[in-house]
């Protein structure tokens, strides 16, 4: 059996603790992986690094192909730039998946949601261009280039093939922001006929996306957005199944990928084992997922399923974190899960 080599980065706030309950499950349910512990975030700094972002996390990821991270805290209004968008510039992680669904044994307002998000991750307001032009006024360059858009459209596309998903929906703001979600648009209408015919395509306005996304989410099927609607509009879709507990993600390039949950580091609740790790053990099943499919691994895809079914089971078995109205903590959440591993792995008879 193929071990793989997977970086772990816990980062910051609850980040240590959701990503040792998501090694120790993957470690129950024999996922053929080895982690090697790298750092980022304020966790960097802690660690004696004098970079949030060092070059030996950054270099790991370039040798080993994947990771597994936590969040990393981002300062508001000033202090160094996010941790979180330079890794996935200098990776050219350009994809940002993030699957919403609904999950057994978690009652919202809607049932049966099934949305993929898929953001273009590397421009936009992202870019972090931003000048002083005299005391008082302040301009913010929201950067959109015709390969960034063709690339990320096209990999939606063919995400809806694979998947067997039947429609794209690009967000966009292109009556106001003519040029740069223009240019979104038209790349992902120009894919869409030249390429992808047989999928069905739209495009709706952010602002009213937003309004039909919490009246009835599942006329929707997979949310193609530029980088800051995508970061936004995961949020919302992640309160229309439970909240941020639950929503995983991947950043995904020609070459790496980085595993993370949609959530940050939740400061509020950090060091006290409160956190739901689910978001983070349903990233690392898409991780084992993203190693059986690109390096033919059936192990890692049979690992991936275990850990689905085992998390599945515990939810509809009502073990649940506090954040889902349940009674457990992180650690406890993990143990669940483990629980229904061993269960489901039992030699019969016993
Ligand atoms: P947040 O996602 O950390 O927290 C928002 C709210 O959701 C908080 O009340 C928090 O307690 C709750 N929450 C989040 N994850 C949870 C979980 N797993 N279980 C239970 N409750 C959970 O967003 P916030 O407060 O806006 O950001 C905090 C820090 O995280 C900031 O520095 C931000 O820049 C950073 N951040 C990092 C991200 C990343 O590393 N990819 C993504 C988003 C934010």
């Amino acid at each position: 059996m193929t071990i793989h080599t997977v970086v772990m980065i816990p980062g910051d706030g609850i980040g240590p603790e959701v990503t040792a309950a998501a090694e120790r499950v993957l470690k129950a349910a024999d996922a053929p992986v080895r982690f090697i512990e790298r750092h980022a975030g304020i966790a960097a700094l802690d660690r004696g690094e004098n970079d949030v972002l060092p070059l030996s996390t950054v270099d790991a990821i370039r040798e080993h192909g994947v990771a597994l991270k936590g969040p990393c805290t981002t300062p508001i209004g000033g202090g160094f730039g996010s941790v979180n968008v330079a890794l996935r510039k200098k990776l050219s992680l350009y994809a940002s998946i993030r699957p919403v669904r609904s999950l057994p044994g978690v009652k919202t307002r809607f049932e049966n949601v099934d949305l993929v998000i898929v953001r273009e991750n590397t421009e936009g307001l992202y870019s972090g261009i931003e000048n002083q032009i005299t005391d008082d006024v302040v301009v913010s360059m929201k950067v959109a280039t015709r390969d960034s858009c063709e690339r990320i459209a096209r990999w939606a596309f063919r995400y809806a093939v694979h998947r067997g998903r039947n429609k794209v929906t690009a967000f966009h703001k292109a009556n106001i922001m003519k040029l740069s979600d223009g240019l979104f648009i038209n790349e992902a209408k120009k894919v869409y006929e030249e390429e992808y015919p047989n999928i069905k395509y739209e495009e709706v306005i952010i602002d009213a996306a937003c309004m039909r996304l919490v009246t009835d989410p599942t006329q929707f099927d997979m949310l193609l957005c530029e980088n800051l609607y995508g970061d936004i509009i995961s949020d919302l879709c992640a309160g229309l199944v439970g909240g941020l507990g639950c929503t995983p993600g991947a950043n995904i390039g020609d070459v790496d990928a980085v595993f993370e949950a949609v959530h940050g580091s939740a400061p509020d609740i950090a060091g006290q084992d409160k956190a739901n790790p689910l978001a983070v053990i349903m990233s690392a099943a898409m991780m084992l997922n993203h190693i059986g499919t690109t390096r033919k691994d059936t192990a890692a895809l049979e690992s991936a399923g275990r850990v689905r079914d085992a998390y599945n089971l515990a939810l509809t078995e009502g073990q649940k974190t506090r954040d889902l109205g349940g009674e457990l903590s992180c650690s406890g959440f993990a143990d669940a899960v483990i629980d229904r591993l061993k269960t489901a792995t039992a030699p019969v008879g016993n």
